[in-house]
């Protein structure tokens, strides 16, 4: 099993997998680290993707990696028929400067390779990891560059639903991008007819992000909003303080956002807890801030029967996105 994650992150994944889970990795680089045994664990935090059962392949040029990918590839498809549209994913750790290109032209001779000898099952190929995390691996092919010249490659993974997102020119802050990924995750966004309470809301980020997907917002912070989200028809600013804000009686919110530089534990006691417990979201997604805490034992009390998700939100997903830094976003839905 190969597991990727943000690169710089993986000794904290090699800790939550032989802490958390009793498995330790054989070897790890930047960007990833390797199991000796195989079974994908769907609620890792650190782990991107887990390819199953991954093949190295070694190769000094473009062609030669090509070539071979393509000998693994075809070999893998004996008995297979494809009739359906199938992910190709093609990554390495972005910090090695000129992988991207390497990637990109090892996947472009790869491509035409296959169109040779097999033009259905290219044309077919979706270059896109597949939105979501599902309770089962995927089959696809994933390749996966550790350096220019070593390529670990499978056909089957688990997808734990972080991705790189889309940047909007109007959006006040980097933060946006987190709660767009932060949907991917849980598969499904706020919509129109929806409310959402934002805490620790400024320069609004996430406030934009929903109402561009059509939500009406309760933004809560004293910080002034900017850019897109200031004077936004669908956002209303309150200058108060998130711990003390609530829900008028009766009167629920679909969605709790909250972004608070704040111990995470005083989050979760005093904002998180009341939330989930007294019902006032029906779903949320949560940042909770690791720099000042040991992220791997905060993970196990997350995890664990005291937590306030065990009882609230038991399907909790709590992951380390592509655009989080030192912090874990939760997102889940609240058990009624
Ligand atoms: C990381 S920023 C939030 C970024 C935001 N999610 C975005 O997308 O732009 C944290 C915010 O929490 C606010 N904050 C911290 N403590 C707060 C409190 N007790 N009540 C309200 N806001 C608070 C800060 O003023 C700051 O604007």
């Amino acid at each position: 099993m190969l597991l990727t994650c943000q690169a710089g992150f993986e000794a904290l994944l090699a800790r939550e997998l032989t802490e958390l889970h009793g498995v330790t990795p054989v070897e790890r680089g930047p960007g990833w680290v390797r199991l000796a045994e195989g079974a994908a664990r769907p609620d890792l935090a650190f782990a991107h993707l887990s390819l199953v059962a991954p093949v190295e392949v070694r190769g000094d040029s473009v062609n030669a990696l090509a070539a071979r990918l393509e000998e693994f590839f075809l070999a893998s498809l004996r008995d297979e028929r494809i009739a359906d549209p199938w992910p190709s994913v093609w990554q390495g750790p972005p910090e090695l400067v000129g992988l991207g290109r390497r990637i990109s032209a090892v996947e472009t001779a790869f491509g035409e390779r296959l169109r040779k000898k097999l033009s259905r099952v290219a044309k077919l190929a979706v270059a896109d990891l597949p939105r979501g995390t599902g309770a089962a691996t995927v089959r696809g092919l994933f390749v996966y560059f550790a350096d220019f010249g070593r390529v670990l490659v499978a056909r089957e993974a688990f997808v734990h639903g972080q991705r790189r997102m889309a940047d909007d020119p109007l959006a006040p802050s980097r933060s946006y991008l987190k709660v767009e990924e932060a949907y991917v995750v849980l598969g499904r966004e706020p919509q129109a007819g929806e409310a959402v309470c934002d805490l620790g809301a400024a320069p609004g980020g996430w406030s934009y992000s929903a109402a561009k997907h059509g939500a009406r917002v309760v933004a809560v912070d004293n910080g002034p909003l900017k850019g897109g989200a200031l004077d936004h028809p669908q956002i209303e600013h309150r200058r108060e303080d998130a711990f003390r804000f609530a829900p008028e009686a009766g009167a629920g919110f679909d969605w709790l956002f909250c972004d608070l530089v704040e111990e995470p534990h005083h989050v979760l006691q005093h904002l998180v807890t009341p939330w989930l417990t007294r019902g006032w979201c029906r779903q949320f997604v949560v940042n909770l801030k690791f720099g000042r805490v040991d992220p791997i034992a905060l993970l196990r009390e997350l995890r664990g029967p005291a937590s306030p998700l065990a009882g609230s939100a038991p399907g909790t997903r709590i992951r380390h996105l592509y655009h989080d830094r030192e912090e874990f976003t939760l997102v889940g839905e609240v058990r009624r």
